[in-house]
């Protein structure tokens, strides 16, 4: 009983107050705590846009400094998570490993599961933002047989990340600074968005009281579909599956086709009419990454191709479908070498950042109450038990 509101999916409903995330979907605007999210793409580090996050604030030249040191104390996974690994099947896709590992942190960091302490909050946030570079590596070496690299810390976050995923233990790695500059944006891109269907799931599964740990599980969950961070896998396998521009037209009229499911990933987003301002600065990433590391394969040449004829089509212009986010990023961290089963668990490591300071944030809120949705009940009416054997 009572009169609900019906709003499937959530197309008109406001969950939360937030100051962290503005977006303008019609303009085509994203602001981090008020900076346009070009300009800290451009000039700003992970770190810097890690704590400006969660603390509201960029933070001083001292803070910053402090932070980064803070960081990479938590950059090591207890010991005997690398057994946690070894129970995973070697093909075990890594968001699978991913929801396992993080899930598990609960047991290893007893600790920071007491939410009602503010800075028990901050230091459980420091530890997810930290040890995920080292559990989305370590996935990936278990994946490909490799020995798991520990942190460095004097590298930066990326750096680290970089040398523990494609570095070995017998060899000195050398961070190329465009891939690095690739991967820094690459994560600033993909920092935080709003309530987002991972980030209310983190919201929602941390209403309840739940710890960050289990929290943030909870949020990869969520981000591995394909309608989220799953879509930047999705993109990648659908450009190798179109193979060559002459097939492009083929796979464009099945997606406008009512009668076929395939939908072009990569394209479309539920806010953003206009043009998503994260795939701009992506699409000039993408050019840079490829110059540079001189790639020549021909999903590159689909993938520009496709956009080109996408854009002009009646289909994708009417219903305001523009590339997202997830459509170049794929493309450059395949050219970085990245399997495409890796990229969600990459999307994972950088909101990770983004899911932190919304969960702090809902916590810190005197007016937060457990997320409790309605329905409108569809089921029969109420009815007698029948025994089994008079049915
Ligand atoms: N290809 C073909 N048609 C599409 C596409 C697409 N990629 N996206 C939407 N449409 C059509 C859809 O069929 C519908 O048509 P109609 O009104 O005739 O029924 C119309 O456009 C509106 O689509 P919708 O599904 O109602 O819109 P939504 O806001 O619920 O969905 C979306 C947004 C992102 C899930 C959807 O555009 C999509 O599935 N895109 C492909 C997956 C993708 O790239 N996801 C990444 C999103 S950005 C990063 C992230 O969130 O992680």
């Amino acid at each position: 009983t009572g009169a609900f509101t019906y709003d499937p999916g959530f197309t008109s409903t406001a969950a939360c107050e937030s100051a962290i995330t503005y977006i303008d979907g019609d303009q085509g605007i994203l602001l981090h705590r008020g900076y346009p999210i070009d300009q800290l793409a451009e000039h700003s580090t992970f770190m810097e846009v890690a704590y400006l996050l969660l603390n509201g604030e960029l933070p001083t030249a001292d803070e910053h400094q402090k932070f980064v040191y803070t960081i990479s104390r938590h950059t090591m996974l207890h010991e005997q998570l690398a057994t946690f690994y070894r129970g995973f099947r070697r093909d075990a896709h890594p968001m699978a490993i991913m929801c396992g590992v993080v899930g598990a942190l609960s047991a290893f960091y007893h600790d920071s599961t007491d939410i009602t302490d503010p800075k028990q909050r901050m230091i459980a946030s420091h530890r997810l933002i930290a040890k995920m570079p080292t559990i989305a590596a370590m996935a990936y070496k278990y994946s490909i047989g490799q020995p798991f690299m520990y942190p460095q810390n004097d590298l930066s976050y990326t750096g680290n990340f970089l040398r523990m995923t494609f570095g070995v233990p017998a060899e000195n790695y050398e961070v190329n600074p465009v891939v690095e500059q690739a991967m820094r944006r690459i994560f600033i891109l993909h920092a935080d968005h709003e309530q987002n269907a991972s980030t209310s799931t983190v919201r929602l599964a941390g209403s309840s009281g739940a710890n960050p740990f289990a929290c943030i599980a909870a949020g990869i969950a969520c981000l591995w579909g394909p309608a989220h961070g799953g879509a930047n896998e999705a993109a990648l396998n659908m450009l190798r599956e179109i193979g060559r521009p002459e097939r492009i037209p083929e796979f464009i009229g099945r997606a406008k086709d009512k009668d076929d499911p395939f939908r072009l990933m990569g394209f479309g987003h539920r806010v953003y009419k206009n043009f998503d301002p994260r795939a701009k600065v992506m699409k000039a990433t993408a050019e840079a990454v490829l110059n540079e590391l001189g790639v020549t394969d021909p999903i590159f040449d689909v993938a520009r191709e496709l956009e080109q004829i996408a854009l002009k089509d009646d289909y994708f212009v009417e219903k305001k479908l523009y590339p997202n986010v997830d459509f170049y990023s794929g493309v450059i961290l395949s050219a970085i070498g990245f399997p495409t089963s890796m990229f969600t668990a990459l999307f994972a490591l950088a909101r990770t950042v983004g899911w932190v300071a919304q969960w702090n944030e809902m916590i810190s809120d005197p007016e937060q109450k457990i997320g409790r949705p309605r329905q409108l009940y569809t089921g029969s009416a109420q009815r007698d038990y029948v025994p089994v054997d008079q049915r």
